[in-house]
């Protein structure tokens, strides 16, 4: 038998990129697929030379030797899935928003230290050259303390899966927020050492793709556009935006701006797509300079070999449970706030 870790897959979208990462990592092998849909299911696995096959994942989990699973399921099922995968003694790596709501997502970490796994949330945006080298900067203290950002994802038309589960709130908890936006505030929360938020205020608006859904006759009953302002503990405010349809000039316009008081610090994309750029703003002896990442030397690891070396090294991984209950606590907010019109309070400042 072979030494590598077995891992199983649960839902072949962004699945199958788990899949690939892991085969690509080497450490640990594919050995069960799992997905509703027959087609996907028998495509992938002749894509991915995997034999073992299932429309059910707690049969997978049941019949299947594994040590890992991946998640990828609509939202709905992360809560549920993993918690099922984490009382069979698997470590699981859940696939972005961790769930719809803070009481799942908290019913998640209780399972996860309940069974001594880890719990990994694949927040994807972290995993790059560009992220690296700027939390490398700031943990050695160029930007100072940071006491304000801006972290954003706007589209100007990308509704993912118009009519499907991402545009129903009863399958995705939410629309771009939970969607885009949850990537963009783990980015700047992680930059900012995960402080702990003490009140959120927000609002949503559903303009655009409530024409369009009413013009194409499909489902869409999430927000199309949400912000939200965030206090910190600490003093810091962070300001959260996130669209799926809105007038602006890109395709796609992600931006995370953050203020310290040594220097400043912006990882964005350029010319409307998925290349990025990372530069730092600094003072010194009276004269501003601007730092720019021409290359890593040393490639960051994806979130695949992140999540294998954590198992392999007995030690938590780098985007935790705890740090999604805490995303989801700022997105539930924001949420309720938009709906009561008030700000969401979670203790004193
Ligand atoms: N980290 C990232 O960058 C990133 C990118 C895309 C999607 N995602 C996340 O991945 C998840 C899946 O998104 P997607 O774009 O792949 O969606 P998708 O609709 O393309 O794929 C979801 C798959 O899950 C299957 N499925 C649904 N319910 C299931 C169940 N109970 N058991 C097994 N299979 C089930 C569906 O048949 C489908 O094939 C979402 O949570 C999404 O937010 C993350």
């Amino acid at each position: 038998m072979s030494s590598k870790l077995r891992i199983g897959v649960v839902g072949l979208g962004m699945g199958a990129w788990h899949a690939q990462g892991y085969q690509e990592d080497g450490r640990a092998e594919v050995v069960a697929l799992c997905d509703l849909d027959k087609s996907r299911l028998e495509e992938t696995a002749c894509k991915c030379g995997v034999s073992e096959v299932f429309t059910d994942a707690e049969e997978m989990f049941r019949k299947v030797s594994l040590d890992a699973v991946s998640i990828a399921t609509p939202n709905k099922f992360h809560a549920p899935l993993t918690i099922a995968a984490l009382r069979r003694g698997l470590h699981v790596l859940c696939e972005k928003p961790m769930a719809m709501t803070v009481r799942e997502a908290e019913r998640m970490v209780a399972a996860a230290q309940q069974a001594k796994r880890n719990l990994m949330i694949n927040f994807s945006y972290r995993f790059s050259d560009m992220s690296y080298a700027l939390k490398q900067q700031v943990e050695a203290g160029v930007v100072g303390e940071i006491y304000f950002g801006r972290t954003v994802w706007h589209r100007r038309r990308g509704i993912p899966g118009f009519g499907g589960w991402f545009t129903r709130k009863e399958l995705a908890g939410g629309g771009p927020l939970i969607d885009l936006g949850v990537h963009r505030l783990d980015l700047a929360l992680w930059l900012m050492g995960y402080p702990e938020p003490v009140a959120v205020s927000g609002d949503a608006h559903n303009v655009i793709a409530k024409e369009l859904a009413r013009k194409q006759r499909k489902a869409f009953t999430v927000e199309d556009l949400a912000c939200g302002i965030v206090k910190f503990a600490n003093g810091a405010t962070l300001m959260l935006e996130a669209s799926w349809a809105v007038n602006i000039n890109e395709p796609e316009h992600m931006v995370t701006l953050l203020c310290g008081t040594k220097g400043g610090l912006v990882q964005k994309n350029v010319g409307g797509g998925y290349e990025f750029t990372a530069e730092l703003y600094t003072e010194e002896g009276g004269n501003l300079y601007t730092k720019k990442l021409d290359q890593a030397l040393s490639p960051a690891p994806s979130a695949y070999t992140e999540f294998i070396s954590s198992i392999l090294e007995k030690r938590p991984p780098m985007a935790t449970g705890d740090q999604g209950v805490k995303v989801m606590k700022i997105l539930e907010g924001i949420y309720k706030s938009a709906e009561t019109g008030r700000e969401v309070r979670y203790g004193a400042r």
